[in-house]
């Protein structure tokens, strides 16, 4: 099939390599012509595990191409995604400005009937949006181009993308056209041969659904860290409890994990958006608010664990941070705990050495103006420091030299947003150990 995907960021880029990888022509748009031109040259501009193999593999052979001009991608498309992104607006909904951008194009340039699927998050009724705008687009031209809109949501994960698309749990597509329903069935053959995964539904059920795995999923994290601060509070141990509730196959192990909060560029903003949505139709969402309650709380916890120990006057302290982005295995800061707890550290007047595996370049720009002493390694950021404060779980914290640990530190407080330790292994190193739902 020939296929054109608007926006090359973390879902556009996968969808077009693996659509590329599975024998289709892609070619992938964006208004970014310095990304264009990068990504011409064979450079990925972020970093996701296995992308860029597969992204030079496929411009190479001529199945991938970049544009930054939607017309020529128009010319010979019969398929077209739109995977640009849907930032928070100021009131908490789904900004749209870059959807309806990009449908106004496709009504300005499209020269034959086209299959247009939403792949961006965006709220109920957007399709409608989109139809509106590419038709208006349309009668101006005076053209009696047909085409479809469907929403295909995507569910792929940061760190596992090119796993998560290739094999993914469900391909959710909804289409009130029979046709765009059948060529998103063949479209997605390959990718679900060994049983069929694909989810047809009407358009709304299908945008809201993308809505409603996010909030699940977000109240999965907020559920377990409000139970860690009760644990905290009466004594009780998180660790066990988690695994006491998780072996109950009714509730599962995956996504009770205690933490400082979830961040990135989807739960936030969905959950968020999502709520204004519900507001929007004059309905209250109690539980959907007090998950993104508890979520803004929980990203200052590591902040009152470090001044607990240290006081709230940080001047004369240095603290290690050990991991910035939102989650292992990729560079996107966007609502990165760390980002509140750097913050916080510097305005309380203490100093900050901060190492990151692959996000340090991204860092940089969401903490401009901020004085951050960035380190090329995990243990040149120890030096001299009074506490080290483990943010993200990356697999190379997981096992980690103690003893070089305590000779690079000044002091010996060691902070574990993620719990990655027992803690008498721990405390038997000499350090003093606070762990996420433990009481200290
Ligand atoms: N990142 C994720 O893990 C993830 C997962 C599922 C769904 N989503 C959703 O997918 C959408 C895209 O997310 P993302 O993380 O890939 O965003 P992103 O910010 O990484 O990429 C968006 C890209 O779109 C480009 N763009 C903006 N306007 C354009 C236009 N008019 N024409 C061409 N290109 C344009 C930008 O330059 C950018 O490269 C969002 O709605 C997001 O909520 C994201």
């Amino acid at each position: 099939m020939k296929i054109g995907i608007i926006g090359s960021g973390y879902v556009g880029l996968v969808a077009a390599a693996c659509f590329a990888e599975m024998g289709n022509h892609v070619v992938c748009v964006d208004i970014d012509k310095n990304k264009i031109t990068q990504l011409k040259k064979g450079i990925v501009p972020i970093y996701e595990p296995g992308l860029e193999t597969l992204v030079k593999e496929n411009f190479q052979k001529g199945t991938l191409n970049f544009t930054s001009d939607i017309a020529e991608a128009l010319s010979i498309v019969e398929v077209i995604f739109i995977a640009v992104g849907t930032p928070m607006g100021d009131d908490g909904s789904a900004d749209l400005k870059y959807v309806l951008q990009v449908a106004q194009s496709i009504g300005e340039n499209m020269t034959k009937h086209l299959v247009v699927v939403d792949k961006s998050t965006v709220p109920v009724g957007t399709a409608d949006l989109v139809t509106q705008t590419i038709q208006h687009a349309l009668d101006l031209r005076k053209s009696d181009l047909t085409f479809a809109v469907v929403s295909n949501p995507e569910f792929l994960k940061e760190g596992t993308a090119i796993k998560d698309f290739m094999h993914p749990d469900r391909v959710v597509v909804g289409a009130d056209n029979d046709d765009a329903m059948s060529l998103m069935r063949n479209l997605y053959a390959p990718f679900t041969l060994s049983n069929d995964r694909f989810i047809g539904m009407d358009v709304r059920s299908a945008e809201m659904t993308k809505y409603a795995a996010n909030a699940m999923l977000a109240t999965k994290i907020s559920f377990i860290n409000e139970i860690a601060n009760i644990c905290e509070k009466v004594g009780a141990d998180v660790n066990h409890v988690r695994t006491g509730i998780g072996s109950d196959k009714r509730i599962g192990y995956q996504f009770i994990y205690p933490g400082c909060g979830y961040g990135g560029s989807c739960f936030p903003k969905d959950v968020q958006a999502l709520i204004n949505i519900a507001n929007n139709h004059g309905y209250n969402p109690v539980l959907i608010s007090s998950v993104e309650s508890v979520n803004k709380a929980q990203k200052e916890v590591l902040f009152s664990k470090l001044t607990s120990q240290l006081g709230t006057n940080l001047k004369g302290k240095k603290i290690a941070v050990w991991g910035l982005s939102f989650k292992p295995e990729t560079d996107d800061m966007r609502e990165a705990p760390s980002l509140n707890l750097i913050k916080s550290i510097i305005s309380a007047g203490g100093k900050v050495n901060a190492y990151d595996p692959k996000a340090i370049h991204e860092a940089k720009f969401y903490l401009k103006g901020i004085e951050v002493n960035y380190l090329e390694d995990k243990y040149s950021a120890l030096e001299g420091v009074d506490a080290l404060i483990l943010v993200t779980e990356w697999k190379e914290f997981r096992s980690p030299d103690f003893e070089l640990i305590k000779d690079k530190m000044k002091g010996n407080i060691f902070i574990d947003g993620r719990n990655q330790f027992k803690s008498e292994f721990i405390i038997s190193k000499g350090f003093e150990y606070l762990q996420i739902g433990v009481k200290a």
